[in-house]
C-alpha cells in the first residue's frame, strides 16, 4: 500500500520551519503545501493568478484552521515576476528552511517565455533557477537543516539537455525530448546546488513523484498518449532493467516523496541524489548526476539569466 504525503509527517512538529512551494495551486504542489502546513510549517505558496492562489490558500486553511499561509504571485516563464516574487518573499521573511521547486509543464507545444527560451526549459528549469539563486541569501540565512527539492520526473530518461542548444533554436522541436532534457536539468541542477551549498548547511534532493493523476496533463491528445504508452513499453527503465507497470498514484500518495524529501531526518546528511517511491533510488540515468554537466548547466544557466 503506497504512503500518502499526511502519513509521511504523522508525528513529525514542523512548528517553526518555513516552507516555500512553487506550483501550489495544482496536483502535487497545493498536496504538498497542504500536508506540510498541517505539520505546523509556515507555508508560502507561489504560483500564477491571485485568484488560484487564494482559492489554494482556502484549501491549506480548511485543512488546517490555524495555519500560516502566505502567497505569492510567481511566473515562471518571466524572470522579472521570478526576481519581484523572490524580492517580495524577501521583504516579508528572514530565512526560508525548504524551498520545493515543484511548478511544472509538460509536453508543451513550440513555445518561448517572454525571456525568450524555449517554454518548458524556460519554466522547468531556468525559471527555478533564477528564483532559487535569487532565494539562496534566504535559505543560507536558516542552514540548520535547509533543504532544497527539485521536482523532477521519471521522464528525464527520455532525453540529456543538449547544453549547445537548449532551446531548440538548432534543432526541429521535439515535445517529448524538451520535457525530458528539462527533468534532467532539474536533476542537474540539484547536483550542482548540493556541491555548492551543503558546506553551508544547505542540501538538495531531486524528486520523481510517480505517476499521478493531477492537471499535468492538460496539453497531451489523444496521440500523445499513445506515443508515451509506446515509449514506455519499448524503452527499458532508467537502470536498464525492463519497467515494471507503472502504478497510478492520488496526488495525497504522489506528493509522499517530495514531503519526505524536504522532512525526513533520514536525509539530513544526504543530497545530489534521486528519490523516488520514499528512498534514492538507483533508477536515474548516470548523464543526470554527471557532476561535469551539472556544473556546465549552472554555468551556461547564469549566462542565459544574466
Ligand atoms: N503528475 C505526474 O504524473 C508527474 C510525474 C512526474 C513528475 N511530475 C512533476 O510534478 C510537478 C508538479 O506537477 P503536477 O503533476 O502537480 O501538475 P499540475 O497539477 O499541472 O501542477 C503544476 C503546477 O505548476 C504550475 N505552473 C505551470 N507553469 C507555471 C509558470 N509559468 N509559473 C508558475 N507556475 C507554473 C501550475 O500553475 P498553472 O495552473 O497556473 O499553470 C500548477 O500549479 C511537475 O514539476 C511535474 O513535472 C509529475
Amino acid at each position: 500500500m503506497t504512503r500518502t504525503a499526511a502519513e509521511i509527517v504523522a508525528g513529525v512538529d514542523l512548528a517553526g520551519r518555513t516552507a516555500v512551494i512553487t506550483g501550489a495551486t495544482s496536483g502535487l504542489g497545493l498536496e504538498t503545501a497542504r500536508v506540510l502546513a498541517a505539520a505546523g510549517a509556515q507555508v508560502v505558496l507561489a504560483g500564477r493568478g491571485a485568484d488560484r492562489l487564494a482559492a489554494a490558500a482556502d484549501v491549506v486553511h480548511e485543512s488546517t484552521p490555524a495555519a500560516s499561509v502566505d502567497t505569492v504571485e510567481l511566473d515562471l516563464g518571466s524572470l522579472a515576476s521570478v526576481r519581484a516574487a523572490a524580492a517580495a518573499i524577501s521583504a516579508r521573511l528572514d530565512r526560508v528552511d525548504v524551498l520545493i521547486n515543484n511548478a511544472g509543464v509538460m509536453f508543451t507545444p513550440f513555445g518561448r517565455t517572454s525571456d525568450g527560451f524555449e517554454t518548458q526549459f524556460g519554466v522547468n528549469h531556468l525559471g527555478h533557477f533564477e528564483w532559487t539563486r535569487q532565494l539562496l541569501p534566504l535559505i543560507t540565512a536558516g542552514a540548520t537543516g535547509a533543504r532544497i527539492v527539485n521536482v523532477t520526473s521519471a521522464g528525464h530518461g527520455i532525453a540529456d539537455v543538449d547544453l549547445d542548444d537548449p532551446n531548440w533554436e538548432k534543432r526541429p522541436y521535439d515535445k517529448f525530448a524538451s520535457y525530458g532534457a528539462s527533468k534532467t536539468a532539474n536533476i542537474l541542477f540539484t547536483v550542482a546546488l548540493d556541491t555548492r551549498f551543503r558546506d553551508q548547511g544547505v542540501r538538495s534532493l531531486a524528486v520523481h513523484p510517480g505517476m499521478v493523476t493531477t492537471n499535468l496533463a492538460r496539453h497531451m491528445s489523444d496521440t500523445d498518449w499513445e506515443t508515451m504508452g509506446a515509449m514506455m513499453k519499448s524503452r527499458p527503465g532508467n537502470d536498464g532493467k525492463p519497467r515494471p507497470p507503472v502504478p497510478l498514484l492520488t496526488p495525497e500518495q504522489g506528493a509522499a516523496t517530495q514531503v519526505w524529501a524536504a522532512t525526513s531526518p533520514e536525509l539530513a546528511d544526504v543530497g545530489g541524489v534521486y528519490l523516488a517511491d520514499c528512498e534514492i533510488s538507483p533508477a536515474v540515468r548516470s548523464y543526470a548526476l554527471d557532476a561535469e554537466r551539472a556544473a556546465a548547466l549552472w554555468e551556461l544557466s547564469e549566462k542565459l539569466c544574466a
